[in-house]
């Protein structure tokens, strides 16, 4: 892993949200694994931002997000979806029909799961996958078990994850059921961009780098692939 430590937030969505913007600009029909919460935020404003200066288009790329809710609609203001469209790709040009989600309301998760990896096989594997982490040592939603996963699948929410991502829903109460893309499916990304920042995620970050490899906490399985950078605050590598 490649550890880098900035000062701001705006800095490391600079810094990350280039690497993003350089692979486009090598590679137009990149295949992009995108992320949500707030730590991808100043990344995807950097991204709208070369959009915006017409300095990289994002017209053939194909997207996959990492996970979604189950049981709220997909066009629910909290809903994985609208966070991206907000946040994101109604920023940018990617094609309607290139971005891809889980279904969290999927009648057979088990179907839905197999569908996804198929859509990942057929775009030809993810170039680069955003990843941020959970207070628990979280990536997408594989929470801390027993194993690490494998494809996408439907998975009951931890106490500290809906603690977490409660503050966000006002109108109902937040789900307890995701679908996300499981351990495999992330390891086979070319390449990861991971970033934390503040001090409520700095002791997952000690255990995701310094720690042992274990599903106990999923992001320490990152020590094994062969290309991840590491963008981090001065406050998230504060344990380190
Ligand atoms: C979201 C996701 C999660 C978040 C993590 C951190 O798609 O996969 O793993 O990256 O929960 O969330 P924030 O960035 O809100 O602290």
């Amino acid at each position: 892993m490649k550890v880098l430590i900035f000062d701001t937030e705006k800095e490391i969505g600079d810094a990350a949200g280039k690497i993003f913007v350089d692979l486009v600009k090598a590679k137009s029909n990149a295949v992009i694994g995108f992320a949500t919460g707030m730590t991808p935020v100043p990344t995807y404003n950097y991204m709208a931002e070369e959009y915006s200066k017409g300095n990289v288009s994002f017209r053939d790329i194909t997207t996959f997000n990492l996970d979604e809710y189950c049981d709220l609609p997909r066009e629910h203001k909290n809903s994985f979806y609208m966070f991206m469209m907000d946040n994101l790709f109604s920023r940018i040009d990617v094609k309607p029909e290139n971005i891809n989600f889980l279904d969290g309301n999927a009648a057979d998760p088990e179907a839905e799961s197999k569908r996804y990896a198929e859509a990942i096989i057929k775009a030809g594997g993810i170039d680069i996958q955003f990843l941020g982490i959970g207070r628990n040592g979280h990536i997408g939603f594989n929470e801390p078990a027993g194993a690490f996963t494998d494809e996408a699948f439907k998975v009951r929410l931890t106490d500290s994850t809906i603690e977490a991502n409660s503050v966000y829903f006002d109108d109902v109460p937040m789900p307890r059921y995701a679908m996300t893309m499981g351990i495999g499916s992330i390891m086979r990304a070319g390449k990861i961009v991971f970033v934390a920042t503040g001090k409520a995620k700095a002791q997952a970050v000690k255990a995701m780098i310094q720690g042992e490899v274990t599903p106990k906490c999923p992001a320490s399985i990152l020590q094994q692939h062969k290309d991840v950078t590491v963008f981090l605050d001065r406050d998230a590598a504060s344990l380190l």
